[in-house]
């Protein structure tokens, strides 16, 4: 018989709300919060007040999509951390108050983990499955981390950010420039059309496989005020060759630590998750070393990369296969933790 599993996530600014047939999704939706862009960030507390109106539609519209009732569902799964506590509030309260009235099981998922189970959603007969063990760079605007997949339930981090996360720099870089939040997408969009080698930024040295990126941005607003100085109209000029610059240096800096990673584990099954996995030049920086025979490479589809339902569905899936339920008392936790 088929489990089907309402998977919620509401740790940033993302309300989702997702149906899983066993490893098949039936609807991943998604309600964009739009309260922070004046404000060049998230707003917390705008945050939470924009999922609070957003959770009872996007779960409707999600039921009606999948085309199923909710005495149908077998259990729900939703995110309880790491995120934004307010935020984590809004999800985590809905889903107790879900499972207590249907009289099902809860099950609380990490975010960071979901990221990378999103690997084992069944979307075409020719997709490829990462086998265990295989490592995962996990990028997103809150976390780095290079993961050592054990198993759908063990993950060990085995190197990650001493300081801002890959999606920060991304953003930070693109503030920096004058461009709207989040800036990550709109550097990958005009370095389409830069050259990568125009500037150099430097790369940190640290220890280990741990990343920094704070001297990175940095050393951006250095080189820009000097810039700017001498000519106002800098970054106009040449916006595709700034952005395609400091994604070619993020995505360097990323590579070095994975491929240090491989070597060290002797691992060569190698998967890319988190909103910066949408990140054009990290795709390809991927999929070259697939070409170069290095590594065997698993990149998720675009919809699966930012922040979705899709993927606490699917680790909801096998935490309910392993029987792992929370029960009604359970938190929200801020931090990443294993
Ligand atoms: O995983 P995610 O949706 O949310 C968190 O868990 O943080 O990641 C969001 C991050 C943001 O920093 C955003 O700028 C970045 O992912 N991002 C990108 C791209 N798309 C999203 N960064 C670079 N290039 C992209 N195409
Ligand atoms: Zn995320």
């Amino acid at each position: 018989m088929s489990i089907y599993i309402l998977g919620i996530e509401s740790s940033c600014d993302d309300t989702s709300a997702a149906i899983i047939k066993d490893r098949k999704i039936l609807a991943n939706l998604i309600a964009n919060q739009h309260v922070h862009k004046d404000f060049g960030g998230v707003v917390p507390e705008l945050a939470s007040r924009a999922h609070q109106q957003n959770i009872i539609p996007v779960i409707n519209n999600a039921l009606s999509k999948a085309k199923i009732h909710k005495k149908q569902i077998n259990a729900v799964a939703f995110t309880n951390g790491p995120g934004l506590l307010g935020s984590l509030l809004v999800g985590t309260s809905f889903a107790k108050s879900f499972a207590l009235a249907l009289n099902i099981p809860l099950i609380t998922i990490n975010h960071m983990h979901a990221h990378i189970l999103v690997h084992f959603i069944e979307d075409s007969a020719k997709k490829k499955v990462p086998p265990f063990p295989f490592l995962c760079l996990t990028v997103s605007g809150g976390h780095t981390q290079i993961m050592l997949v054990k198993s759908h339930h063990e993950m060990e981090v085995i190197g990650q950010t001493i300081d801002d996360a890959a999606g920060e720099a991304f953003d930070k870089a693109a503030k920096i420039m004058g461009l709207p939040y989040p800036g990550g997408p709109l550097i990958d969009h005009y370095a389409r059309q830069g050259n990568p080698r125009a500037f150099s930024f430097p790369h940190p040295k640290v220890p280990g496989l741990n990343y920094s990126f704070s001297g990175l941005k940095t050393s951006i607003l250095y080189f820009l005020r000097d810039a700017l100085k001498h000519d106002p109209d800098f970054i106009n000029k040449h916006l595709n060759d700034l952005a395609a610059s400091i994604q070619q240096t993020i995505v360097e800096i990323l590579m070095h630590k994975v491929r240090a990673a491989a070597l060290q584990t002797g691992i060569r099954h190698l998967a890319l998750a988190g909103g910066v996995s949408a990140n054009s030049g990290l795709r390809r920086a991927f999929e070259a070393e697939k070409e170069a025979g290095s590594w065997d490479v698993y990149i998720p589809r675009f919809e699966y990369c930012t922040d979705n339902a899709a993927m606490i569905a699917i680790a909801g899936y096998y935490k309910y296969l392993a029987g792992e339920f929370a029960p009604q008392s359970t938190t929200p936790f801020t931090r990443y933790q294993a």
